[in-house]
Parts: structure tokens; C-alpha cells; sequence
């Protein structure tokens, strides 16, 4: 047995320990906003904060994060300047990739808090959306930072 902290609720699973972080979250806790995409870290529409730091969930193993803190999109309040900016700006469109870019926002944010555009055309370069909503994205992301700066 193996336990796991997220969104403030520490948790048991009977798993392997090299399963991926992404296939507990979803199958055994049925966080089933965290999504499988590519499956080889390069897309980051599986993306949850360890420790506050973005990673693709379904590039580690259970064990690498016992004793981490881990937070899905549901570890956010509604009131997340996150959340926030990207109703305001009606980012998403089928809404698939939105919970790990939105998480890997917070972690951009939280590293360059007043970030120029080149820096968020950066920031954006290795994650997907199918659907193209990266100019929203962005929009969304200079919001955010103009609010909390107010
Ligand atoms: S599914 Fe994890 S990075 Fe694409
Ligand atoms: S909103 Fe559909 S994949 Fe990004």
C-alpha cells in the first residue's frame, strides 16, 4: 500500500509503485480531470502541481512522489485568479487540455509573475490544445498577471 496527499486529502492505494502518477489520479481516485494525451511527457495535457512545480503526471511513478503534495485543478478555489481569467476570457473549446495548462499556468505565473509576451509564447511552446485556443490562452495568462500585480 502506498499513500499519496492531494488537494489536501491524504490517501491509500493498492498499486505497483512505478505505475504513473496519471492512472492512479484518474483510475484508483477517479480525479478524472487530469487527461491522458501522448503518454510520453511531451503534450502536458496531464499536468498537476507536485510541490507547487508543474509535472506530466504521466511521466512519474507513485512511488517518486510519496510524501509530495499534490494538486489537481480541484485543489484550486473557484476564486483562483487562474479560474478567474479563464472564464473572463472563455478560453476553452472542447475544454480537453484546459486543467494542465491551467495548472502549468500557476506555475509559469508563480516563477515570472509580469511575464512579456515572448515569455509566454515560451512558456506555451511545449503544450498542446487540439482545438488552437492558445491565443485565448494567452489573453488569459496576461490577465492574470495584470491582476495580481493590482
Ligand atoms: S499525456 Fe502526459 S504529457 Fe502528454
Ligand atoms: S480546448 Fe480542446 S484540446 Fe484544448
Amino acid at each position: 500500500m502506498l499513500s499519496l496527499h492531494v488537494n489536501g486529502k491524504k490517501q491509500q492505494v493498492y498499486v505497483a509503485p512505478d505505475t504513473p502518477l496519471l492512472w492512479v489520479l484518474r483510475d484508483n481516485l477517479e480525479i478524472t480531470s487530469v487527461k491522458y494525451a501522448c503518454g510520453i511527457a511531451e503534450c502536458g495535457v496531464c499536468t498537476v502541481l507536485i510541490d507547487g512545480e508543474a509535472v506530466r503526471s504521466c511521466s512519474v511513478s507513485l512511488q517518486s512522489v510519496q510524501g509530495s503534495k499534490i494538486t489537481t485543478i480541484e485543489g484550486l478555489p473557484a476564486d483562483h485568479p487562474v479560474k478567474l481569467a479563464w472564464i473572463e476570457k472563455q478560453v476553452p473549446q472542447c475544454g480537453y487540455c484546459q486543467p494542465g495548462i491551467m495548472l502549468q499556468t500557476v506555475d509559469f505565473l508563480s516563477r515570472q509573475a509580469d511575464p512579456s509576451e515572448a515569455q509566454i509564447n515560451e512558456a506555451l511552446d511545449n503544450i498542446l490544445c487540439r482545438c488552437g485556443s492558445h491565443p485565448r490562452i494567452k489573453k488569459a495568462i496576461k490577465m492574470v498577471a495584470d491582476m495580481t500585480k493590482e
